[in-house]
């Protein structure tokens, strides 16, 4: 009885995103895992799976048609321990915001990890060393502006899993890592990937998030809340997004080398 008057109101908050245009109802998950990244998969890559854990993005049929070499890097080794076996060529237990590189990457995938990272001024620099120069990074991240990151970072972690999984038993594992979303806004990224020579080559911002569709008035007062953020502050208003940030040929001079 509740999960049909559910299934309604999501079927509703859907269909009123039909009146607005296409780019409203773009998943941006799904725009990076099916179309951003697929573009850069080329074969005899070395690929790090940054917080890839045990849901890395390539599968072990795609890593042996490209000839891939990947690199697991996460946190949380019972993560990594449970990787579908024989993806990860090595797989390394430390934290991305510690990390130094030895820049062997020629793309690195990051995909639903900088949220949950306190010391994300540390992840760039370590992703910039970990890349080639001409090294691709692949982020998706969830945005700090988006109402549903607000709302999770207010209420208790029990509290959200508990109500996440009732509503939507569905939503894909990983929904419940702590979240801080530091830094997480396009604004400062962009700043980010500049201050640690990445170079932005693709940017792409997504206005979906199923959050609240379970109950159309709320998901109602959320679209327009959308629209009119969108309307004063475009891209800031974005609910997720991705940047394709490529290591620069000549990192800028650092500042010991500068002194001279
Ligand atoms: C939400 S899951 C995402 C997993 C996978 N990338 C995906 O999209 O399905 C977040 C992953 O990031 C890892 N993680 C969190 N903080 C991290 C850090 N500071 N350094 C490296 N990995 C981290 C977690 O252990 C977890 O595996």
């Amino acid at each position: 009885m509740i999960r049909s008057l559910i299934n309604s109101q999501v079927q509703l908050s859907y269909k009123f995103d039909t009146y607005l245009p296409n780019k409203y109802s773009l998943d941006g998950n799904s725009d990076y895992r099916k179309s951003l990244v697929p573009k850069y998969l080329k074969k005899n890559l070395t690929i790090y799976d940054v917080g890839g854990g045990k849901r890395p993005y390539i599968t072990l049929e795609q890593k042996k048609a490209l000839n891939a070499t990947i690199i697991g890097l996460d946190i949380d080794q019972d993560e990594l321990n449970q990787a579908p076996e024989g993806v990860y060529d090595q797989a390394i237990c430390a934290d991305i915001a510690k990390f130094q590189g030895n820049q062997d990457a020629d793309l690195l995938i990051c995909q639903a990890v900088l949220e949950h990272v306190q010391d994300v001024e540390g992840a760039f620099a370590s992703i910039s060393s970990i890349l080639k120069p001409g090294g691709i990074a692949l982020i998706f991240v969830p945005s700090k502006n988006a109402v549903f990151a607000q709302l999770n970072l207010i209420l208790p972690q029990e509290a959200k899993k508990t109500l996440l999984h009732t509503i939507y038993p569905t939503m894909k594992e990983g929904q419940g890592f702590p979240s801080f979303y530091n830094k997480c806004t396009p604004l400062e990224f962009k700043e980010l990937a500049k201050n640690n020579d990445l170079s932005i080559s693709e940017e792409r911002y997504y206005y979906m998030s199923s959050y609240f569709s379970f109950l159309f008035p709320v998901y109602f007062v959320w679209r327009l809340w959308i629209l009119l953020f969108h309307g004063l502050f475009k891209e800031q208003a974005a609910e997720t997004f991705s940047l394709v940030l490529v290591k620069n040929d000549n990192p800028a001079m650092t500042s010991s080398e500068n002194t001279n």
